[in-house]
């Protein structure tokens, strides 16, 4: 098991000028390898929407759907600051609600922190969150949930106009009393204004080298969803086409009846096996 992180090391992190990494992870067996391999913070994202379920968007995650995952990942993942995102419509309808729905992911979940996106239009259902105990991450902006709004997967904060709404949206966040925040596609110069007028953990995606840590999506990193790779994606390994070698040569072998072999057949005593032949003849 990984050393615990903690919402207090993830302020430290910025003060000491310690990057920090973060990664999604949706399942068991990706929480445990994010543990291993010591992530600070695990995001159990709603992009569980396109990359695992096969959806086109996040808009129809559910609240069911995260905390089936969000329990999977945590029973693997034991050091890392394990995160749950809050879906579309989990939020957005009433303070009391966001803050019913955030508790659920915490406590039925088990997940340490949730995320949420918006900039200052939800400063106050992030203050009554953090206020109910319970620590958010913000995510500004692109924000996937309202993605269609903003023209769909695009850069942000193109012009002077809308870098300061970006700045004051994590300005806004902070004083709402969010651990760190998700900034995504935006040009890295930005990235580096926005890190410096707040003293929360800026995460980006997208958003240059001159922010607080990055995270990406775990599937895009490894190469295992190659539906469509955004700009800001660095493929560590191509994980599919590993997989898909493995199905095809195991395919090949089913079929041509190398596989078993006898390594992997179980045997029986020949006196049991006489036995059983001399039954059969009967
Ligand atoms: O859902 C997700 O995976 C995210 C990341 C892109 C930050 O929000």
């Amino acid at each position: 098991m990984s050393k615990l992180v903690t919402i207090p090391d993830i302020q430290q992190a910025k003060t000491e000028g310690r990057k920090l990494v973060m990664l999604t992870a949706y399942d068991y067996p990706m929480g445990l390898l994010a543990d291993q391999a010591e992530i600070d913070m695990v995001l159990v994202g709603d992009s569980l929407g396109m990359v695992v379920m096969g959806l086109d968007g996040t808009v129809e995650v559910t609240m069911e759907n995260m905390i089936h995952h969000i329990k999977a990942v945590v029973r693997g993942c034991k050091g890392p600051l394990v995160i749950g995102d809050m879906p579309f419509m989990s939020y957005n309808t009433s303070i009391r609600e966001a803050i019913y729905n955030a508790g659920r992911l915490m406590k039925e979940g088990g997940c340490d922190a949730i995320k949420l996106e918006g900039g200052l239009n939800f400063v106050p259902t992030v203050e009554s969150i953090v206020k109910a105990g319970i620590p958010v991450q913000g995510h500004i902006g692109l924000t996937p949930q309202t993605a269609s709004a903003l023209g769909g997967f695009k850069m942000q904060g193109k012009d002077a106009a809308a870098a300061m709404q970006i700045i004051d949206d994590a300005r806004g966040l902070q004083d709402a009393g969010v651990f760190s925040i998700v900034l995504e596609a935006v040009p890295a110069p930005l990235g580096k204004l926005v890190s410096e007028a707040v003293t929360v953990p800026i995460i980006g995606i997208g958003a240059g080298s001159d922010v607080d840590g990055q995270v990406l999506v775990t599937h895009d990193m490894v190469g295992l969803f190659d539906k469509f790779v955004p700009k800001f994606v660095k493929q560590y390994t191509q994980i599919r086409t590993i997989i898909l070698d493995a199905m095809l040569a195991y395919k090949k072998d089913v079929q041509d009846a190398s596989f078993p072999a006898p390594e992997h057949s179980f045997k029986m005593p020949g006196e049991t096996l006489s036995q059983l032949k001399a039954m059969i003849k009967q």
